[in-house]
């Protein structure tokens, strides 16, 4: 992918400008982006919430975060960075305030020099706030005159948008009551990541890998996304969400349909992806347990904001099927959790059994680890030494590190936002398919009868998992 840069004037106005988002991710993204001179001379970030604080203790909390999450500082780079920071306070329900606000923008714009050499502004809004205020926000953006159709707009949206089919519908509904379909840029951030994309790439680099990417030579897929991390003060959002919601409806998911999705342009990814996801479906069995498991783990309900008898998972797995005609009566076992052993995401490819058996024999095994060890390993055999064939593993290792102009991916998917490429954020077709197969999963794992496994901090995960794979007379791959 070839560098972008900006070059065109951009005002940036964050919702959510208080929040943890912001801090851990968006500000030091923003920074990087600066200190990389990868921003145009003119442009603001304005930071909107309801809290009260001056512009000075909002540049003081920004520059906080970016200091506490950037593993070093250039001085001269971020006072520079922090020129172009303002704070509004408002209400997201207020219309007012959002007057208000465009007065303020379109005084700061008015500063922006290139305007006047007739380079048009880029307005960008994002939602870093719970779903619950996307409609205000929408509304008011329009109401209020921030967005008014004459200025180039983009709105960006975390996930998750919405908390099943139903409310992502009356979000997507709020969002067109403002926006036109174009301007509204889903983020799911495993798509700003350089390796989560690189799945894209890698098929398209290497035919050889197409060529064996298949049903008659696969025999199963594991996707997995282990984090050693717990709540990380949000256990707001993670208690009404859970894993099945904050993780495999939007990042399993999606490295899923990267793998088999139909190669097509980059222009066509939004398609592609969305009839990898169309095609996926949950196996035909007689117990829904068979296809899903739920645990949580030990002292959750002792976290800060977590109330006692909380089902709430925090470990999943699941099994699907898709009718990807390359993939067909391949299963794929998805499985994430928090507070587990390691930070590990990883795409691993089990071939079918070899043919010559013996001592050691094992089926070749494709890693694609994305994070963690990132590598590609092709576990293959060799034979060892006699006249009777028996064979000791052959592991293919190499790093799959990010080399070249590496952006973090906040920091890429901002530039692309800024720059109107959208292909790496979701649309509103992916985002219903994706609520469409998770609704009936997370509907038996809501009801009280269903089991909810614990596991033990630190572990790999409960052992309920274990026997659950094993029915598949399977094992998971480590
Ligand atoms: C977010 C989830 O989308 O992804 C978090 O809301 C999760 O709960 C995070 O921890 C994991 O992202 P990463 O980039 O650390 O793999």
């Amino acid at each position: 992918m070839g560098t972008i840069s900006v070059t065109h004037p951009f005002t940036f106005i964050l919702f959510g400008a208080s929040g943890h988002l912001a801090q851990i991710k968006l500000y030091p993204a923003l920074y990087v982006l600066a200190l990389k001179s990868r921003l145009p001379k003119d442009y603001a970030i304005i930071g909107f919430s309801r809290s009260a604080m001056t512009d000075e203790e909002f540049r003081a909390l920004v520059e906080g975060a970016v200091r506490e999450h950037m593993l070093e500082v250039t001085e001269p780079a971020l006072e520079e960075f922090l020129t172009h920071v303002h704070y509004h306070q408002g209400q997201y329900d207020d219309v007012t305030d959002f007057k208000k606000l465009n007065e303020r923008v379109t005084t700061i714009e008015k500063g922006f020099r290139s305007q006047e050499l007739g380079v048009s502004t880029v307005r960008l809004a994002y939602f870093s706030v719970p779903p619950t205020v996307f409609g205000d926000i929408s509304h008011n953006l329009c109401e209020g005159n921030v967005h008014d159709g004459t200025i180039p707009f983009r709105c960006i949206v975390e996930k998750p948008v919405g908390h099943d089919l139903k409310s992502f519908e009356a979000i997507k509904k709020q969002l067109l009551g403002c926006f036109q379909e174009e301007e509204i840029y889903l983020l799911d951030h495993y798509l700003g990541k350089e390796a989560v994309r690189n799945m894209y790439y890698l098929r398209y680099a290497n035919p050889v890998l197409e060529r064996i990417f298949k049903n008659t030579l696969i025999h199963h897929v594991e996707v997995t996304a282990m984090e050693e991390k717990g709540l990380e003060g949000r256990a707001g959002y993670f208690e009404a969400a859970g894993t099945l919601r904050d993780m495999f409806q939007s990042h399993l998911l999606m490295m899923a349909s990267l793998l088999t999705m139909r190669l097509g342009t980059e222009g066509e990814l939004h398609a592609s992806r969305a009839d990898a996801l169309k095609q996926f479906y949950l196996p035909p069995v007689t117990k829904m347990d068979d296809i899903v498991l739920q645990a949580q783990y030990d002292g959750y309900q002792d976290e800060d904001g977590i109330q006692k008898g909380s089902r709430t998972n925090t470990y999943a797995c699941l099994k699907l099927m898709t009718r990807m005609s390359k993939w067909e009566g391949v299963p794929f076992y998805l499985r994430s959790g928090k507070k587990l052993a390691k930070k590990e995401t990883r795409i691993s490819i089990q071939f079918q059994e070899p043919r010559a058996v013996g001592e050691g024999s094992a089926p070749n095994r494709l890693d694609i680890i994305l994070q963690g060890e990132a590598g590609m390993r092709m576990h293959m055999q060799t034979k060892v030494g006699g006249t009777e064939p028996a064979f000791r593993p052959l592991v293919m290792v190499d790093p799959l590190v990010c080399v070249g102009d590496c952006l973090p991916e906040h920091s890429l998917l901002m530039l692309e936002a800024i720059h109107g490429k959208r292909q790496w954020y979701l649309d509103f077709n992916e985002v219903q398919t994706a609520w469409r197969l998770m609704d009936p999963i997370q509907g038996h794992l809501d009801a009280p009868e269903t089991p909810l496994y614990s596991y033990v901090p630190g572990s790999i995960g409960p052992r309920e998992a274990e026997e659950w794979i094993q029915k598949d007379t399977l094992t998971w791959l480590s």
